[in-house]
């Protein structure tokens, strides 16, 4: 079976260093026979800035965002795939507001009950991808911080390319070597 993979890429712009690190590794997992679609979460339409923290998701069976609009079937689709994948620019040692605006919204994908003190989500026995770069060579351990956390409090496994002195928009381009391991990771997690 084919791997099928989600990327959600959250930088807003579309041909700059996250855009190409995304292209890099979706070439490598495709070269391995993995289906992946990409989603540009800087151009999605939104009715709320982020989750609202309704818990109208936590108050029905399945694992649906109550805010209708276009990242709803984004979040769908994250509980079926085998591999996320989230990319990010370093903004301010943390990563993008346009990658939060999905992220914080996989509030939905899981299910707690408190007084029991348990928690389910279908994220478990995925894997989670970080993709980062950054201009200098600061903050992208605190980035990865959080997604690693995420990826250990749902049962996903963790991978991660951190790309300091990536340069300005689209400089990465000149990285060959960058390059290649952005290829071998998409071919590794296909
Ligand atoms: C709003 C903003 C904040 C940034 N903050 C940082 C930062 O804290 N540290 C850093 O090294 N680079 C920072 N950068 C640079 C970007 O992280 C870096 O150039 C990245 O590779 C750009 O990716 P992109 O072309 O996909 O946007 C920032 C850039 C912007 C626009």
């Amino acid at each position: 079976m084919p791997k099928e993979i989600l990327v959600l890429s959250g930088s807003p712009k579309k041909d700059g260093n996250t855009a190409t690190l995304v292209d890099w590794f979706v070439e490598g997992a495709r070269s391995k026979g993995a289906r992946v679609e990409v989603v540009r979460t800087a151009f999605l339409k939104y009715k709320s800035a982020g989750c609202t923290s309704c818990r109208a998701c936590q108050k029905q069976d399945g694992y649906e965002c109550a805010i209708d609009d276009e990242a709803k079937p984004v979040l769908a689709k994250m509980a079926g795939v085998d591999v996320i994948v989230m990319a990010t620019p370093l903004y301010f040692f943390a990563a993008s507001a346009q990658l939060k605006l999905v992220l914080d919204r996989m509030f939905s994908l899981y299910k707690w009950d408190n007084e029991a003190g348990t928690m389910e989500t279908p994220l478990k026995g995925k894997t989670l991808v970080l993709i980062a770069s950054a201009y200098e060579d600061v903050g992208l351990d605190s980035l990865e911080k959080p997604f690693a956390l995420t990826a250990a409090y749902s049962g996903m496994k963790f991978k991660s390319l951190l790309v300091p002195n990536a340069g300005v928009s689209g400089e990465i381009k000149k990285k060959e070597s960058v390059r290649e391991k952005a290829i071998a990771l998409g071919k590794e997690i296909a």
